[in-house]
Protein backbone atom coordinates (compact mmCIF):
# COMPACT_ATOMS: atom_id res chain seq x y z
CA UNK A 1 0.00 0.00 0.00
CA UNK A 2 1.26 3.49 -0.99
CA UNK A 3 0.47 7.20 0.46
CA UNK A 4 1.12 9.80 -0.79
CA UNK A 5 1.49 13.10 1.85
CA UNK A 6 1.06 16.30 -0.28
CA UNK A 7 1.83 19.67 0.13
CA UNK A 8 2.47 19.61 3.70
CA UNK A 9 5.27 21.51 5.62
CA UNK A 10 7.36 18.65 7.19
CA UNK A 11 9.58 19.02 10.32
CA UNK A 12 12.20 16.09 8.97
CA UNK A 13 13.98 15.83 12.53
CA UNK A 14 17.23 15.59 10.88
CA UNK A 15 20.21 17.22 12.60
CA UNK A 16 19.77 20.67 11.16
CA UNK A 17 16.19 20.16 11.95
CA UNK A 18 15.43 20.96 8.46
CA UNK A 19 11.68 22.51 7.57
CA UNK A 20 10.73 21.60 3.84
CA UNK A 21 8.05 23.55 2.49
CA UNK A 22 5.19 22.34 0.02
CA UNK A 23 6.95 18.98 0.34
CA UNK A 24 5.70 15.38 -1.02
CA UNK A 25 6.21 12.27 1.49
CA UNK A 26 5.84 8.96 -0.09
CA UNK A 27 5.38 6.24 2.11
CA UNK A 28 4.92 2.32 1.09
CA UNK A 29 4.12 -0.12 4.11
CA UNK A 30 5.25 0.89 6.84
CA UNK A 31 8.49 2.37 5.78
CA UNK A 32 9.00 6.32 4.31
CA UNK A 33 9.81 5.68 0.57
CA UNK A 34 10.82 9.26 -0.85
CA UNK A 35 11.10 12.90 0.73
CA UNK A 36 10.35 15.19 -2.66
CA UNK A 37 10.65 14.49 -6.30
CA UNK A 38 8.42 11.88 -6.20
CA UNK A 39 8.18 10.37 -9.52
CA UNK A 40 5.11 10.05 -11.39
CA UNK A 41 4.63 6.22 -11.19
CA UNK A 42 4.81 6.36 -7.79
CA UNK A 43 2.50 9.06 -7.85
CA UNK A 44 -0.69 7.79 -9.86
CA UNK A 45 -0.27 4.77 -7.65
CA UNK A 46 -0.51 6.25 -4.53
CA UNK A 47 -3.54 6.97 -2.16
CA UNK A 48 -3.38 10.77 -2.12
CA UNK A 49 -3.51 12.91 1.21
CA UNK A 50 -3.98 16.49 1.04
CA UNK A 51 -1.64 18.14 3.46
CA UNK A 52 -2.21 22.07 3.03
CA UNK A 53 -1.98 24.05 5.96
CA UNK A 54 -0.23 20.80 7.86
CA UNK A 55 2.62 20.02 9.46
CA UNK A 56 4.12 16.56 8.58
CA UNK A 57 6.47 15.27 11.47
CA UNK A 58 7.70 11.92 13.22
CA UNK A 59 5.23 10.88 15.79
CA UNK A 60 6.28 11.21 19.47
CA UNK A 61 7.88 8.59 21.63
CA UNK A 62 6.42 8.37 24.87
CA UNK A 63 9.32 7.78 27.12
CA UNK A 64 8.08 6.27 30.06
CA UNK A 65 4.84 5.38 31.12
CA UNK A 66 2.38 2.62 32.69
CA UNK A 67 -0.88 2.97 29.95
CA UNK A 68 -3.11 0.98 32.27
CA UNK A 69 -3.51 3.68 34.28
CA UNK A 70 -5.46 5.68 32.26
CA UNK A 71 -8.10 3.95 34.64
CA UNK A 72 -6.95 6.01 37.66
CA UNK A 73 -7.06 9.24 35.88
CA UNK A 74 -7.59 11.99 39.04
CA UNK A 75 -8.27 9.51 41.38
CA UNK A 76 -5.80 10.10 43.29
CA UNK A 77 -4.23 13.61 43.66
CA UNK A 78 -2.17 16.78 45.72
CA UNK A 79 -0.84 14.02 48.12
CA UNK A 80 3.09 13.11 49.07
CA UNK A 81 4.38 10.44 46.81
CA UNK A 82 4.42 7.76 49.49
CA UNK A 83 0.94 8.30 50.89
CA UNK A 84 -0.11 8.23 47.27
CA UNK A 85 1.69 5.37 46.26
CA UNK A 86 0.76 2.77 49.25
CA UNK A 87 -2.32 4.48 50.74
CA UNK A 88 -3.94 4.86 47.14
CA UNK A 89 -2.49 3.49 44.15
CA UNK A 90 -0.78 -0.57 45.10
CA UNK A 91 -4.24 -1.20 47.04
CA UNK A 92 -6.44 -0.57 44.23
CA UNK A 93 -3.57 -2.41 41.41
CA UNK A 94 -4.04 -5.30 43.39
CA UNK A 95 -7.91 -5.50 43.15
CA UNK A 96 -6.89 -4.68 38.78
CA UNK A 97 -7.84 -8.15 36.79
CA UNK A 98 -6.60 -8.44 33.00
CA UNK A 99 -9.55 -7.37 31.43
CA UNK A 100 -9.52 -3.96 33.44
CA UNK A 101 -6.11 -3.50 31.74
CA UNK A 102 -6.56 -4.24 28.36
CA UNK A 103 -9.25 -1.88 28.40
CA UNK A 104 -7.52 0.49 30.11
CA UNK A 105 -4.53 -0.05 27.58
CA UNK A 106 -6.97 0.68 24.83
CA UNK A 107 -8.26 3.97 26.46
CA UNK A 108 -4.21 5.16 26.55
CA UNK A 109 -3.50 4.15 23.40
CA UNK A 110 -6.54 5.90 21.73
CA UNK A 111 -5.20 9.23 23.86
CA UNK A 112 -1.84 8.84 23.02
CA UNK A 113 -2.92 8.45 19.12
CA UNK A 114 -4.72 11.43 19.09
CA UNK A 115 -2.06 13.55 20.79
CA UNK A 116 0.66 12.41 18.60
CA UNK A 117 2.48 9.55 20.29
CA UNK A 118 2.75 6.55 17.83
CA UNK A 119 5.33 4.85 20.10
CA UNK A 120 5.18 4.14 24.18
CA UNK A 121 7.59 2.84 26.46
CA UNK A 122 5.88 0.82 29.32
CA UNK A 123 6.34 -0.93 32.91
CA UNK A 124 3.11 -2.69 34.42
CA UNK A 125 1.61 -6.10 34.54
CA UNK A 126 -0.87 -8.23 32.91
CA UNK A 127 1.52 -7.87 30.10
CA UNK A 128 -0.36 -10.06 27.80
CA UNK A 129 -3.11 -7.90 28.25
CA UNK A 130 -1.17 -4.66 27.21
CA UNK A 131 0.34 -6.38 24.34
CA UNK A 132 -3.26 -7.22 22.88
CA UNK A 133 -4.12 -3.88 23.21
CA UNK A 134 -1.08 -2.71 21.00
CA UNK A 135 -1.52 -5.18 18.59
CA UNK A 136 -4.64 -4.26 18.08
CA UNK A 137 -4.65 -0.76 17.67
CA UNK A 138 -1.33 0.31 15.34
CA UNK A 139 0.40 1.83 17.87
CA UNK A 140 4.44 0.54 18.52
CA UNK A 141 5.49 -0.20 22.24
CA UNK A 142 8.25 -0.99 24.32
CA UNK A 143 7.10 -3.38 26.98
CA UNK A 144 8.07 -4.86 30.49
CA UNK A 145 6.67 -6.29 33.29
CA UNK A 146 7.79 -4.29 36.36
CA UNK A 147 8.86 -6.89 39.37
CA UNK A 148 9.03 -6.16 42.77
CA UNK A 149 10.84 -8.26 45.27
CA UNK A 150 12.18 -7.75 48.27
CA UNK A 151 13.67 -11.56 49.74
CA UNK A 152 17.50 -12.02 49.81
CA UNK A 153 17.40 -15.35 47.37
CA UNK A 154 20.03 -16.71 46.78
CA UNK A 155 17.12 -18.87 44.65
CA UNK A 156 14.42 -16.47 42.79
CA UNK A 157 13.23 -19.27 40.44
CA UNK A 158 10.05 -18.98 42.33
CA UNK A 159 9.21 -15.00 41.74
CA UNK A 160 6.31 -14.86 39.53
CA UNK A 161 6.92 -11.81 37.94
CA UNK A 162 10.21 -12.59 36.67
CA UNK A 163 8.76 -15.79 35.70
CA UNK A 164 6.42 -13.52 33.85
CA UNK A 165 9.40 -10.97 32.64
CA UNK A 166 11.03 -14.19 30.83
CA UNK A 167 7.86 -15.54 29.53
CA UNK A 168 6.61 -12.25 28.18
CA UNK A 169 9.61 -11.34 26.48
CA UNK A 170 10.28 -14.61 24.79
CA UNK A 171 6.67 -14.41 23.23
CA UNK A 172 6.32 -11.03 22.50
CA UNK A 173 9.41 -9.74 21.26
CA UNK A 174 9.49 -8.73 17.63
CA UNK A 175 5.82 -9.63 17.56
CA UNK A 176 2.87 -7.39 16.19
CA UNK A 177 5.10 -7.24 12.76
CA UNK A 178 7.99 -5.84 14.73
CA UNK A 179 5.66 -3.25 16.59
CA UNK A 180 6.25 -4.74 20.02
CA UNK A 181 9.71 -5.16 21.79
CA UNK A 182 10.50 -6.05 25.41
CA UNK A 183 12.62 -5.69 27.98
CA UNK A 184 12.96 -6.32 32.01
CA UNK A 185 11.94 -3.61 34.24
CA UNK A 186 13.43 -4.18 38.39
CA UNK A 187 11.07 -1.53 39.21
CA UNK A 188 13.55 0.49 41.79
CA UNK A 189 16.13 0.03 44.22
CA UNK A 190 13.29 0.59 47.31
CA UNK A 191 11.30 -2.12 46.29
CA UNK A 192 13.81 -4.15 44.92
CA UNK A 193 16.54 -5.92 47.01
CA UNK A 194 20.12 -6.08 45.59
CA UNK A 195 20.24 -9.93 45.24
CA UNK A 196 16.70 -9.73 43.33
CA UNK A 197 17.92 -7.04 40.82
CA UNK A 198 21.44 -8.80 40.48
CA UNK A 199 19.04 -11.83 39.60
CA UNK A 200 16.94 -9.83 36.81
CA UNK A 201 20.61 -8.78 35.50
CA UNK A 202 21.68 -12.09 34.64
CA UNK A 203 18.35 -13.09 33.48
CA UNK A 204 17.83 -10.31 30.91
CA UNK A 205 21.49 -10.69 29.64
CA UNK A 206 20.78 -14.19 29.03
CA UNK A 207 18.29 -12.68 26.85
CA UNK A 208 19.36 -10.12 25.05
CA UNK A 209 16.88 -7.47 26.62
CA UNK A 210 17.23 -4.29 27.85
CA UNK A 211 16.13 -2.94 30.85
CA UNK A 212 13.75 -0.50 31.95
CA UNK A 213 13.89 0.92 36.13
CA UNK A 214 12.20 4.06 37.87
CA UNK A 215 15.47 6.12 39.50
CA UNK A 216 16.14 8.57 42.31
CA UNK A 217 12.69 9.83 41.74
CA UNK A 218 12.46 11.65 45.48
CA UNK A 219 14.78 13.12 47.78
CA UNK A 220 13.17 10.45 50.23
CA UNK A 221 14.64 7.37 47.77
CA UNK A 222 18.50 9.29 47.50
CA UNK A 223 18.67 9.81 51.04
CA UNK A 224 17.68 5.91 51.82
CA UNK A 225 19.98 4.72 49.81
CA UNK A 226 22.81 6.96 51.10
CA UNK A 227 22.07 5.38 54.17
CA UNK A 228 21.02 1.95 53.42
CA UNK A 229 24.47 1.42 50.73
CA UNK A 230 26.65 4.47 51.85
CA UNK A 231 25.90 5.29 47.92
CA UNK A 232 23.53 7.17 45.28
CA UNK A 233 20.67 4.86 43.64
CA UNK A 234 22.98 5.67 40.84
CA UNK A 235 26.12 4.42 41.91
CA UNK A 236 24.22 1.32 43.84
CA UNK A 237 22.63 0.13 40.27
CA UNK A 238 26.32 0.34 38.96
CA UNK A 239 27.66 -1.30 40.93
CA UNK A 240 25.17 -4.15 40.86
CA UNK A 241 25.84 -4.10 36.65
CA UNK A 242 22.55 -3.59 35.77
CA UNK A 243 24.18 -0.41 33.79
CA UNK A 244 25.96 -3.08 31.75
CA UNK A 245 22.68 -4.19 29.58
CA UNK A 246 20.95 -1.09 27.43
CA UNK A 247 19.28 0.61 30.09
CA UNK A 248 16.62 3.22 30.39
CA UNK A 249 16.00 5.15 33.18
CA UNK A 250 13.09 6.71 34.37
CA UNK A 251 13.19 10.25 36.52
CA UNK A 252 16.90 10.79 37.58
CA UNK A 253 15.55 14.15 39.79
CA UNK A 254 18.20 13.87 42.45
CA UNK A 255 20.99 12.54 40.15
CA UNK A 256 24.77 14.14 41.61
CA UNK A 257 27.28 15.39 38.73
CA UNK A 258 28.42 12.04 39.65
CA UNK A 259 25.93 10.21 38.64
CA UNK A 260 25.23 11.96 35.38
CA UNK A 261 29.42 10.64 34.41
CA UNK A 262 28.46 7.07 35.30
CA UNK A 263 25.20 7.07 33.25
CA UNK A 264 26.85 8.74 30.58
CA UNK A 265 30.01 6.04 30.86
CA UNK A 266 27.41 3.43 30.45
CA UNK A 267 25.21 4.75 27.75
CA UNK A 268 22.28 5.31 30.15
CA UNK A 269 19.21 7.20 28.83
CA UNK A 270 17.46 9.26 30.90
CA UNK A 271 13.65 9.55 30.54
CA UNK A 272 12.18 12.92 32.09
CA UNK A 273 9.08 12.97 33.28
CA UNK A 274 8.71 16.83 34.30
CA UNK A 275 4.62 17.01 34.64
CA UNK A 276 4.93 13.83 36.85
CA UNK A 277 7.50 15.20 39.62
CA UNK A 278 6.05 18.21 39.57
CA UNK A 279 2.70 17.12 40.71
CA UNK A 280 4.52 14.54 43.01
CA UNK A 281 6.44 17.36 44.28
CA UNK A 282 9.35 15.25 43.52
CA UNK A 283 11.76 17.59 42.16
CA UNK A 284 13.09 19.34 39.05
CA UNK A 285 15.74 16.81 37.36
CA UNK A 286 18.96 18.08 36.36
CA UNK A 287 18.49 17.84 32.52
CA UNK A 288 20.81 20.83 31.20
CA UNK A 289 23.34 19.20 33.41
CA UNK A 290 22.79 15.79 31.90
CA UNK A 291 22.36 16.92 27.71
CA UNK A 292 25.43 19.12 28.81
CA UNK A 293 27.52 15.93 29.10
CA UNK A 294 26.64 14.19 25.95
CA UNK A 295 23.74 11.96 27.95
CA UNK A 296 20.64 11.06 26.41
CA UNK A 297 17.88 12.22 27.43
CA UNK A 298 13.92 11.39 26.21
CA UNK A 299 10.71 12.50 27.17
CA UNK A 300 7.68 10.80 29.33
CA UNK A 301 4.39 11.30 30.94
CA UNK A 302 4.38 8.75 33.64
CA UNK A 303 1.36 7.28 34.25
CA UNK A 304 -1.93 9.08 34.26
CA UNK A 305 -2.13 8.75 37.71
CA UNK A 306 0.68 11.00 38.13
CA UNK A 307 0.31 13.59 35.60
CA UNK A 308 -3.56 13.25 34.63
CA UNK A 309 -2.99 12.72 30.92
CA UNK A 310 -0.50 11.20 27.70
CA UNK A 311 -0.16 14.04 25.96
CA UNK A 312 3.47 14.76 24.87
CA UNK A 313 2.96 18.53 23.92
CA UNK A 314 2.77 18.98 27.57
CA UNK A 315 5.65 17.19 28.39
CA UNK A 316 7.71 19.13 25.83
CA UNK A 317 6.59 22.46 26.82
CA UNK A 318 7.32 21.79 30.27
CA UNK A 319 11.17 19.99 29.77
CA UNK A 320 11.70 23.26 27.88
CA UNK A 321 10.10 25.87 30.73
CA UNK A 322 10.68 24.30 34.18
CA UNK A 323 14.57 24.65 33.60
CA UNK A 324 14.16 28.43 32.62
CA UNK A 325 12.23 29.26 35.71
CA UNK A 326 13.97 26.97 37.99
CA UNK A 327 17.45 28.50 37.01
CA UNK A 328 16.39 31.79 36.21
CA UNK A 329 18.13 31.42 32.59
CA UNK A 330 16.06 31.40 29.27
CA UNK A 331 18.46 30.19 27.34
CA UNK A 332 18.39 26.30 29.19
CA UNK A 333 16.49 23.37 27.17
CA UNK A 334 15.77 25.03 23.99
CA UNK A 335 12.08 24.44 21.99
CA UNK A 336 14.87 22.21 19.66
CA UNK A 337 15.73 20.09 22.43
CA UNK A 338 12.60 19.46 24.08
CA UNK A 339 11.38 17.99 20.55
CA UNK A 340 14.26 15.91 20.15
CA UNK A 341 13.89 14.15 23.42
CA UNK A 342 10.28 13.65 22.42
CA UNK A 343 11.41 11.93 18.66
CA UNK A 344 14.81 11.37 17.55
CA UNK A 345 16.46 10.60 21.21
CA UNK A 346 13.40 8.46 21.92
CA UNK A 347 14.95 6.26 19.06
CA UNK A 348 18.31 5.84 20.11
CA UNK A 349 16.93 5.17 23.72
CA UNK A 350 15.29 2.08 21.74
CA UNK A 351 18.78 1.45 19.93
CA UNK A 352 17.35 1.75 16.68
CA UNK A 353 17.87 4.46 14.08
CA UNK A 354 14.57 4.01 11.57
CA UNK A 355 12.06 6.24 14.31
CA UNK A 356 11.79 9.91 15.00
CA UNK A 357 12.77 11.28 11.29
CA UNK A 358 11.14 12.00 8.11
CA UNK A 359 13.60 10.34 5.52
CA UNK A 360 13.76 7.96 3.26
CA UNK A 361 13.75 4.45 4.90
CA UNK A 362 12.59 5.50 8.12
CA UNK A 363 9.57 4.02 9.68
CA UNK A 364 6.33 5.83 8.68
CA UNK A 365 5.15 6.40 12.30
CA UNK A 366 4.19 10.21 10.94
CA UNK A 367 1.88 12.85 12.47
CA UNK A 368 -0.18 15.68 10.68
CA UNK A 369 -0.71 18.70 13.30
CA UNK A 370 -3.40 20.87 11.15
CA UNK A 371 -1.45 24.62 11.88
CA UNK A 372 -4.63 26.37 10.59
CA UNK A 373 -5.76 26.87 14.23
CA UNK A 374 -6.16 30.36 16.26
CA UNK A 375 -3.65 29.39 18.87
CA UNK A 376 -0.71 28.76 15.84
CA UNK A 377 -1.27 31.93 14.16
CA UNK A 378 0.72 33.53 13.18
CA UNK A 379 3.39 30.64 12.32
CA UNK A 380 6.46 32.96 12.66
CA UNK A 381 8.75 29.69 14.24
CA UNK A 382 7.26 26.27 13.75
CA UNK A 383 9.41 24.70 16.03
CA UNK A 384 8.11 27.22 18.97
CA UNK A 385 4.75 26.86 17.93
CA UNK A 386 4.90 23.36 18.60
CA UNK A 387 7.23 23.51 21.46
CA UNK A 388 4.85 26.27 23.07
CA UNK A 389 1.48 26.88 20.98
CA UNK A 390 -0.06 23.22 20.89
CA UNK A 391 -2.85 21.81 22.22
CA UNK A 392 -2.77 17.96 21.71
CA UNK A 393 -6.55 17.06 21.20
CA UNK A 394 -7.80 19.81 23.06
CA UNK A 395 -9.90 22.36 21.18
CA UNK A 396 -12.81 24.91 22.13
CA UNK A 397 -15.83 23.65 21.83
CA UNK A 398 -17.30 25.91 18.89
CA UNK A 399 -14.55 24.14 16.78
CA UNK A 400 -15.70 22.07 13.69
CA UNK A 401 -19.36 23.48 14.66
CA UNK A 402 -20.89 24.76 11.21
CA UNK A 403 -21.60 28.79 11.54
CA UNK A 404 -25.53 27.68 11.24
CA UNK A 405 -25.23 25.48 13.99
CA UNK A 406 -23.83 28.10 16.34
CA UNK A 407 -26.22 30.92 15.10
CA UNK A 408 -29.39 28.39 15.53
CA UNK A 409 -28.21 28.21 19.58
NI1 LIG B 1 6.79 5.46 36.53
Amino acid sequence: MKYLFKNAKVLTMNSQMEILDDCDVLVENDCIKCVGNIGPEDRDKARAIDCTGKLLMPGFINGHTHVPMSILRNYADDMELQTWLFKYIFPVEERLTGEDVFFSSLLGIMEMLATGTTCFIDMYFFMDDIARAVEMSGIRAHLSRGMTCNEKGPDFSKVESLNESISFFKNWNGEANGRITGAFAPHAIYTCSPEFIKAVRDAAEKLGAPIHVHLDETLTEHENSLKDYNKTPTKHLYDLGLFDLKTIAAHCVWITDEDISLLKEKNVTIAHNPKSNLKLASGIAPIPEALSKGVNVILGTDGVASNNNLSMFEEISLAALIQKGAKQDPLLVSAKEAIRMATVNGSKALGRDDLGEVAPGKKADLILIDLDKPHFLPLHNPVSALAYCAQGVRRLSYYGKRPDTLRKR
